[in-house]
């Protein structure tokens, strides 16, 4: 289950090709992303104070999902742009839905054919729970959204500890292991303070 971070699961579309977890998330398990008591482990204010914004800045939340947290930074952090990106449409259509996203100027809805016109435009990206479901170029293009002075926040299911929830030990990383993927795909990468449940990355492309 641990070990070799090359060592990814089998997955049959080739744009995901590097994933640890061989199925895309399933949108009819979205309403899980809106259960309230994820912010009893995942504090919204902790994710705000480790994205340390400055002020005016963009983030783009990568794999937003029904926008859960973009909505909680958003709300915030007023001077902050927001960009929710998801290859979900079905996914964007739910945050859309929300009435909190609605009165959000600073939300910005966005699929992945955004991200050319994004490239070096982020201060700070968020990951959350998301790594083990990208691919090697959904990595690549995640990091090519940065500032030269941009991180990336990655925070997900930690494959070491026992959890209530989550998806199963061997299709997520421990955070030693997290942290060599990336070092591996051209990132360098620092754990941080890990949270009950998931584990913190902040990393950086190393051409930057
Ligand atoms: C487990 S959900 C997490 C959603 C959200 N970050 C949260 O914690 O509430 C992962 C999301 O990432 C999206 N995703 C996966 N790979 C992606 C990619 N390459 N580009 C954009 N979104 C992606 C999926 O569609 C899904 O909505």
């Amino acid at each position: 289950m641990h070990g070799d971070p090359n060592r990814h699961a089998h997955v049959d579309d080739p744009q995901r090709a590097g994933a640890k977890q061989p199925e895309r998330f399933d949108s009819k398990k979205a309403d899980r992303l809106d259960d309230p008591s994820r912010f009893e482990y995942l504090p919204p204010e902790k994710i705000v104070a480790l994205l340390d914004l400055p002020r005016g800045a963009t983030l783009v939340d990568f794999g937003t999902g029904t926008g859960t947290f973009a909505i909680r930074v958003a709300q915030a952090r007023p001077d902050v742009t927001v960009v929710a990106l998801d290859e979900q449409p079905e996914m964007l259509e739910r945050l859309r839905a929300k009435p909190a996203a609605k009165s959000l100027a600073n939300l910005k809805p966005a699929l992945p054919d955004r991200v050319p016109a994004l490239r070096g435009l982020a201060d700070r990206v968020l990951a959350l729970n998301v790594l083990h479901e990208l691919g090697d170029d959904a990595l690549a293009a995640l990091g090519s959204l940065l500032t030269v002075e941009g991180f990336v926040i990655f925070i997900d299911w930690n494959a070491d500890v026992d959890r209530p929830a989550g998806p199963p030990r061997d299709h997520v990383y421990g955070p030693r292991e997290a942290a060599q993927r990336l070092e591996h795909q051209g990132y360098s990468a620092e754990i941080l303070e890990p949270m009950p449940y998931h584990y913190v990355l902040r990393a950086r492309p190393k051409h930057v």
